[in-house]
């Protein structure tokens, strides 16, 4: 499974990247308003040239037309760009009418098995279902992801599963476990995925043991 990293902040882009762990970036109007990045071309410019892998942006427009001009104009930014677009009737048709031109497309706000069949019926590139915000409604976000990953298989749709509103460490756990190709992530789990109290407390237990190796004068024969 490869990780994205779901924000426009390009601080958190560049340290998660410097990792070598994080192979794109995921953005919506909300992450870019919560970043404060109103200028929404140079936003994406800057965050593919730091990623140098599929960065999603998404669409304004409703209506299809609308939106493959949109989608249009945006992929014209950089060869990175991956157009999200939300899962309606006037989506799929754009969808389906970007894929034909080899524009890559981004199926968002996934919430049923149903719409990522027809996303990957329409041509997109990837299917964005949102567990964190399934679980906030008492549904299961991740049987979600094991229905999707399961029906795009069975028929070897190219479609790849995008596991997305990732809250929490554990959430990557399974959506790897399920198959995702990729999970979008928040930095801050990003940084939660790296900890282990174990870690640290083990890190802390060699370094004193090695002072006090030192103390004894035996630290020259490492
Ligand atoms: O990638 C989708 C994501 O940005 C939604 O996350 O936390 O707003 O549900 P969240």
């Amino acid at each position: 499974m490869r990780l994205f990293l779901d924000t426009a902040d390009v601080g958190q882009i560049r340290e998660g990247v410097k990792l070598g762990v994080i192979s794109g970036v995921t953005t919506n109007p909300s992450l870019l308003y919560q970043a404060g990045r109103a200028d929404y071309k140079a936003a994406i410019m800057e965050i593919c040239s730091i990623v140098n892998g599929p960065v999603s942006a998404e669409v304004l427009s409703q209506e299809a037309q609308s939106m493959v001009d949109e989608a249009r104009e945006i992929s014209s930014w950089s060869p990175h760009v991956v157009i999200k677009i939300p899962c309606t009737a006037s989506g799929l048709e754009a969808i389906s009418t970007l894929s034909k031109e080899n524009i890559k497309t981004n199926m968002t706000l996934c919430f049923s098995p149903n719409q990522a069949l027809l996303g990957a019926l329409a041509g997109a590139t990837y299917v964005s279902p949102f567990v964190g915000r399934l679980d906030d409604v008492g549904q299961d976000g991740m049987g979600l992801v094991a229905e999707i990953v399961d029906l795009l298989d069975n028929y070897t749709l190219p479609t790849q599963v995008i596991a997305a509103s990732i809250r929490h460490p554990m959430h990557c756990v399974v959506a790897a476990k399920l198959g995702a190709h990729i999970a979008t992530i928040p930095y801050n789990v990003l940084i939660q995925m790296i900890k282990h109290p174990l870690t640290t407390v083990g890190i802390a237990r060699f370094q004193e043991d090695w002072q006090r190796l030192s103390g004894q004068g035996r630290g020259d024969k490492r």
